[in-house]
């Protein structure tokens, strides 16, 4: 970065727009294999919060990687800059005092501490999504655990690519024992005591 770049701070600040909201900003952020469920629960939970008037914003990572992040691979660098960025973003969102939905793989503990450090404390929640990797191969949605079995995608998450689980998340969902709303009905209701 370069040191000729000064910050400019303006006056409206994220406690005002926080107020026109009637709640407090945050981040969400569902971490799990591809298939777990991720984007199927954060959908669920926006259903859930937006019906109770709260400003939300859903980001996730076959989105992301169609537009933003178009230019990122699946490396260990890559994932770390897709997170990154996602990180910036949802930091943004914050500052617009909206409740970000998040789901992102997110492998890697360090990079998913990044996101969590750019925000103040509290304001960043996370859902461990966790579905057996038997379950979301056996599950196949995109068939592309088919394809990482047969050496045609490199760096599978699972397959080929580690996944490293939250050791302490905030809330743990078991996908392949809970329905869907009654997945989402948890983080909604944790999600709701925190903005207030
Ligand atoms: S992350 O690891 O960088 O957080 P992200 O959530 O953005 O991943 O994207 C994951 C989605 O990309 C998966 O749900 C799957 O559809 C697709 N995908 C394509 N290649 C891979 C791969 N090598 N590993 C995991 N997911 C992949």
């Amino acid at each position: 970065m370069s040191e000729n770049i000064v910050r400019h701070h303006y006056k409206v600040a994220c406690e005002h727009r926080s107020r026109l909201h009637g709640h407090k900003p945050m981040i969400v952020w569902f971490t799990g294999l591809s298939g777990s469920g991720k984007s199927t629960v954060a959908g669920r939970v926006e259903e859930i919060l937006h019906e109770k008037d709260i400003s939300t914003y859903l980001l996730d990572g076959d989105n992301i990687r169609h537009g933003l992040n178009s230019n990122v691979g699946f490396s260990p660098e890559g994932r770390k800059e897709n997170i990154r960025r996602i990180g910036e973003v949802a930091r943004l969102f914050v500052d617009a005092g909206v409740v970000v939905l998040a789901a992102f793989i997110s492998p890697f503990r360090t990079d998913r501490e990044t996101v969590r450090q750019l925000v103040e404390p509290g304001r960043y929640v996370e859902v461990f999504v966790n579905c057996p990797l038997e379950e979301c191969e056996k599950r196949d949605v995109k068939g592309l655990y088919r394809k990482a079995r047969a050496g045609e995608i490199p760096d599978f998450t699972g397959i080929s690519s580690p996944f490293e689980e939250p050791l302490e998340p905030d809330i743990e969902i078991k996908t392949d024992l809970l329905a869907v709303g009654e997945a989402a009905g948890q983080v909604a209701a944790h999600v709701m005591e925190r903005i207030k």
